[in-house]
């Protein structure tokens, strides 16, 4: 009985996707992806970052990197500057290091099988899944936050998500279709991102309407619960610093942790105020996975290079990759040294 019902509702939901899915660079409908590669990108792309945000990135780096080969091929400093502003840099690491080992270590062919796709650096369990779903058609179940908010509220279940993963993933693996994987994983993201939203989900038009305990529901968008840890504030220094020639100081981050290879004007937490340098009251702050940096804004002249780094004229500036915090930061911290002089 049970099964009937599944099978009704994957029915249900691959209607529905051929005539509402969103039709996406990284998407074909019917099917595998003909080129795995797209797939890969896409997917590292789209860990963490929304569909709006990787769609300009996602056209600008398939121009630059076509193929793996290209890609490998290419220096970090090159992937980087692709990926400036998409945030959660380990990726780009990663992706490049994937493609490296692709091409030199599989021949350039992709892997197909779970345990192999395991080994590229930065695919975890998701990804891997969601990988081999879309690029080769495998029965794999793909468990983002639109599936858990959707089989949370299919099966009403309200207690802290944390506390029911592992429900939850048996309650997705039961519904996915071994049969078309691939638009059966593209259709259950669609169905969270258009429909099933977190904020006013449209039961109205849901495909799963007559199946969804939680439909219509006082309760449906207090599901599912999730318990968000506060995230803490950090607060630092961060210096413009420049010569006479006008030239700004930078310095490439170490090639371990947060942010690693980027660009950046020197800050550092509770930095000490350098004799020369003056406060310019300005802040600015990004949110990152586990914390909020609040960066305060000094100006400094000076020939000194007692940081380690280099000078760089402004019109030279975008050749050198940076966080978007970084680009905040040169961003306010420009129109304070244009107005003097
Ligand atoms: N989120 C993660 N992978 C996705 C995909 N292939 N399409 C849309 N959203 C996604």
């Amino acid at each position: 009985m049970a099964n009937k019902v599944e099978k009704e509702l994957r029915r249900l939901l691959l209607g529905w996707y051929e005539q509402n899915g969103r039709d996406l660079p990284w998407r074909v409908k019917g099917g595998a992806h003909p080129d795995p590669y797209v797939i890969l990108v896409s997917e590292l792309m789209l860990q963490q970052t929304t569909v709006k945000t990787v769609i300009p990135y996602f056209y600008r780096f398939m121009e630059r990197f076509p193929t793996i080969q290209a890609l490998a091929a290419a220096s970090l400093d090159d992937v980087y500057c692709y990926w400036q502003g998409l945030g959660y840099y380990s990726r780009a690491r990663s992706l490049h290091a994937a493609a490296k080992m692709i091409v030199h270590d599989f021949n350039g062919n992709f892997p197909q099988i779970r345990s192999e796709v395991l080994k590229l650096k930065g695919i975890g369990n998701y990804t891997a899944s969601s990988f081999l779903a879309l690029a080769f058609n495998r029965p794999e179940t793909v468990v983002d936050g639109n599936v858990i908010r959707i089989i949370c509220r299919m099966y009403h279940l309200s207690d802290p998500v944390v506390e029911i993963e592992k429900e939850i993933e048996k309650k997705a693996q039961a519904l996915t279709d071994v049969v078309n994987p691939a638009d059966y994983a593209s259709a259950i993201m669609d169905l969270g991102a258009i429909v099933c939203t977190p904020k006013s989900p449209k039961c109205l038009i849901c495909p799963w309407q007559k199946f969804c305990r939680s439909a219509g529901q006082s309760d449906v968008e207090k599901i599912p619960l999730r318990k968000k840890p506060e995230k803490k504030e950090k607060y630092g220094k961060v210096f413009l610093i420049s010569n006479q020639a006008g030239e700004i100081l930078i310095r490439k981050r170490t090639e371990k942790g947060l942010l690693s290879g980027l660009y950046e004007f020197p800050w550092q937490e509770a930095a000490e105020v350098c004799c020369g340098a003056t406060d310019t009251g300005i802040e600015v702050s990004h949110v990152f996975t586990h914390f909020k940096l609040v960066l305060r804004i000094y100006i400094w002249k000076t020939e000194e290079t007692w940081y380690s780094g280099q000078f760089v004229l402004p019109e030279r500036m975008e050749d050198f990759a940076m966080s978007t915090l970084m680009k905040k930061v040169y961003a306010a911290g420009r129109r304070i040294l244009d107005n003097k002089g």
